[in-house]
């Protein structure tokens, strides 16, 4: 709800509320963000009042206590009186003083940002115009309202009324003033196969400034973070956090003043930037996400979780069944023969598969990344037929199908690159360079726009398509004008793009991808509904981006898959048991040779998909949090829960000597109801036990011999199942006491044999 009282503004949302004054100097600041106040009384006491200004400040007006430095501003410059960093740096051929102030609040219904993705069915906007009428530009301040899952949204847009053109060189799309309680940062970095790796940080007085320069929003630092609160864990505590509705360079920047005074802004990147807007143009921000929740971490996730679901996820995809799928990329790369997709088509579709997937190599020259991108003309000798052959396999197997692409770059080999040398990001002075042999296509061009329209047409036309992989493989260089808003002209092109085709498009599932995650954001999610999240694939590697992403994201963008049990990024080896626990948290698919895998591990991977179909709405659209942190002495534990279920995994690093009792213990079911718990049975790999077969073997079996591989591909052996009955409540204490862990002196069918890098996962039910 939103209120507009005398010079105070009250955004309310379920749990939150946000104080907006304007009452000093007319400067616009929010003077309160947390849990929801009560009643409209409380509003004065919660603004400072101010007798006197200290020291070297500069009064905003003579003989007046005030100062920007010192007011909590929702939009700061330089130049005047405030000396911490700006969140709007502009300025015209005569001047760079900015002076913004309040000249109207009003109700509007919910907008939607001119060539941006605006996060649908919002319920409220308030639009705060601030003005310098001396430099004739005026900041509109949108400040959005999703309220039933706490979060305000916040945009900027600038108007030039000035007869001369304003140069815009940095935009925010929020400022948050903040009070400091020992706050901690918590934010992402990674890189290829290694993304969403956590930092948590003191705030420091000065500046944290995360950046992202590459071209997208990228694995190096994802938008979304959080602020914590001294005492903030999981379950408990203040915790904010904060993302944005946007897929090119941005930043995010934590600043503690003197005073302790914290001030969060985030937007488009600015090192570089610049934006002149003639007069009467204007320009807008992306959309920024704010939310807080007093119920720690796992509060924080739900009300992000529930925003992308239902705000951010294009609504035909929200809450729809997301296929099983197969992709071909870790089993065969580029060198493929129709015989060889077809077999594997088969098996997929006997195991319980439900769409599969052509990846990389399927078009012109294609039989190595350096070679074909950019020609999208099926390769005639791989595939007599063409596609349309393909999907017509499937569709007799009773599956779908899918491919995938990369439009946004192109190979030098191509008709398309000597067609349009010109086409390509390049300064016209220096030798552009490569990645992954490929040049990046200049999206920001109308023509070339146009193309990666007409050659998507002409792929999804021309076949039955339900799925396409988007990928997009390097980072952007040799940009023409390094102090331009050229990357973020790109950016636009491509939601142009991506917004036509998925218009023209809506029953095709559209998957993002960016050599694994190095685009996973709000912004292609409102496109795409779910992302490829890392080409790591090994088990281990995977369970910590997942755990660090679902503070900012749902299950139901999350894709993972198993491969082979020997992960092709780590050579470790973990069983597809293990893989599957994982990849199972979000949307599943399979990624290995099905042709080369024992009978044994086809019935493995069987049972999982019957499993995964049981449990897919919890899967997908469930609550996903974490039980608990992994330690010396714990495990990391992770919970999908929804209605009546919850699926708990725990996750051991490495095995312990002699290991202490174990618990089975959940978060987010009801205390008072009673629930059934059981293990997913996995199959225990006989060659794990290594000379100590010889105690059971009735022959004598050497380890690493023959016969050893002969005896796995022939002996099921499963592992305990812990099953019973539990009440909330015991559950979300210490919780039922599992079976005894290998401790290295016995086995028997009530072991539980979990081992380095190894998993449990129970099902937990309502009884009824
Ligand atoms: C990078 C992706 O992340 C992989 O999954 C695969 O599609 C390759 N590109 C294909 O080139």
């Amino acid at each position: 709800m939103i209120e507009i009282l005398d010079e105070e503004i009250l955004l309310s949302t379920k749990k939150t509320s946000m104080v907006l004054s304007y009452r000093n100097q007319k400067k616009l600041g929010t003077y309160y963000y947390g849990r929801k106040i009560i009643s409209k009384e409380e509003i004065p006491s919660l603004i400072r009042k101010y007798s006197y200004i200290e020291g070297t400040e500069i009064n905003l007006e003579e003989n007046k206590p005030y100062t920007e430095d010192l007011l909590k501003l929702d939009l700061s410059v330089m130049n005047h009186s405030d000396f911490n960093s700006p969140s709007l740096i502009l300025g015209n051929e005569k001047s760079s003083v900015f002076d913004f102030v309040f000249k109207e609040a009003k109700i509007i219904s919910p907008s939607i940002i001119e060539g941006l993705p605006t996060p649908h069915d919002a319920k409220e906007e308030l639009l705060v115009t601030l003005e310098d009428s001396l430099m004739k530009v005026k900041a509109d301040l949108h400040y959005v309202l999703y309220p039933e899952v706490d979060v305000i949204g916040r945009y900027l847009v600038i108007h030039n009324e000035n007869e001369l053109p304003l140069s815009i060189r940095k935009a925010m799309s929020y400022q948050l003033p903040l009070v400091n309680h020992d706050d901690r940062i918590f934010s992402t970095y990674g890189h290829w196969a290694d993304e969403f790796n956590a930092d948590t940080h003191p705030v420091i007085h000065g500046r944290t400034l995360i950046e992202s320069l590459t071209g997208s929003s990228s694995a190096r630092h994802n938008p979304f973070f959080m602020i914590l609160e001294k005492d903030c864990n999981n379950i408990s505590g203040n915790v904010y956090g904060f993302n944005l509705v946007y897929s090119g360079n941005h930043e995010y920047s934590i600043e503690m003043d003197t005073f302790d005074n914290i001030r969060i802004s985030q937007g488009i990147q600015s090192t570089g930037f610049e934006k002149v807007i003639e007069t009467n143009e204007s320009f807008s921000t992306p959309m920024g996400i704010m939310s807080f929740s007093y119920e720690g971490t796992n509060g924080l996730a739900l009300n992000m979780q529930q925003f992308v679901n239902a705000h951010i996820i294009k609504p035909q995809w929200k809450n729809t069944d997301r296929p099983i799928i197969y992709n071909n990329w870790e089993a065969t790369g580029p060198n493929f023969s129709k015989g060889k997709l077809v077999s594997l088509m088969k098996k997929a579709k006997s195991i319980g598969i439900e769409l599969f997937v052509l990846d990389d190599g399927w078009f012109s020259s294609r039989n190595d990344d350096s070679h074909g991108l950019g020609d999208w003309n099926v390769n005639g000798k791989k595939l007599p037929g063409g596609l349309k052959s393909l999907s017509d396999e499937c569709q007799k197997l009773g599956m779908k199908f899918g491919i995938w692409v990369e439009p946004e770059m192109v190979n030098d080999d191509t008709k398309l690159y000597k067609e349009h040398p010109d086409w390509i990001i390049k300064d016209n002075i220096h030798i552009p360079l490569k990645g992954r042999h490929q040049y990046v296509l200049d999206l920001s061009k109308k023509e070339v726009q146009d193309y990666i329209i007409k050659a998507m047409h002409s792929i999804l036309d021309n076949a039955d398509i339900s799925y396409v992989k988007w990928d997009y493989n390097r980072n952007i260089s040799d940009i023409p004008n390094g102090f331009s808003s050229f990357y973020h002209d790109y950016i636009l092109g491509l939601y142009k793009v991506i917004s036509k085709l998925t218009d023209d498009y809506p029953d095709v599932l559209f998957e993002n991808c960016a050599s694994g995650g190095n685009r996973f954001d709000l912004g292609m999610l409102s496109y795409f509904p779910q992302s490829w999240m890392s080409d790591d694939t090994d088990s281990y590697q995977r369970e910590t981006i997942q755990r660090n992403a679902l503070y900012g994201y749902p299950l139901s963008v999350m894709s993972n898959h198993v491969a082979a049990k020997t992960s092709n990024q780590l050579l470790r080896k973990t069983s597809l048991d293990i893989k599957f626990d994982v990849a199972q948290y979000g949307i599943l698919g399979y990624e290995l040779d099905l042709n080369d895998l024992f009978k044994n591990d086809l019935e493995t991977i069987e049972d999982q998909i019957r499993f995964y179909k049981e449990n897919r709405k919890v899967l997908q659209w469930g609550r996903y949090s974490l039980v608990s942190e992994p330690s010396e002495k714990e495990d990391l534990v992770l919970e999908a829960s929804l209605d009546d279920k919850a699926i708990i995994t725990q996750f051991h690093s490495l095995q312990r000597p002699n290991p202490k009792e174990g618990h089975l213990k959940a978060l987010y079911l009801e205390e008072d109801s009673l629930y059934t718990y059981k293990t997913r049975p996995q199959l225990i790999p006989l060659k794990k036990f290594g000379n100590l077969v010889n105690y059971i073997a009735p022959i004598h079996v050497k380890e690493d011999y023959i016969l050893s591989v002969a005896l796995a591909k022939h002996v099921k052996m499963k592992s305990e199942v812990d099953e019973g009955i539990a009440s909330g409540s015991a559950l979300l204490s210490s919780g039922p006491v599992l079976t005894q862990e290998w401790s290295g002196v016995g086995y028997d069918e009530h072991i539980r044999l979990v081992s380095d890098f190894g998993t449990r996962c129970y099902l937990i039910r309502k009884k009824i």
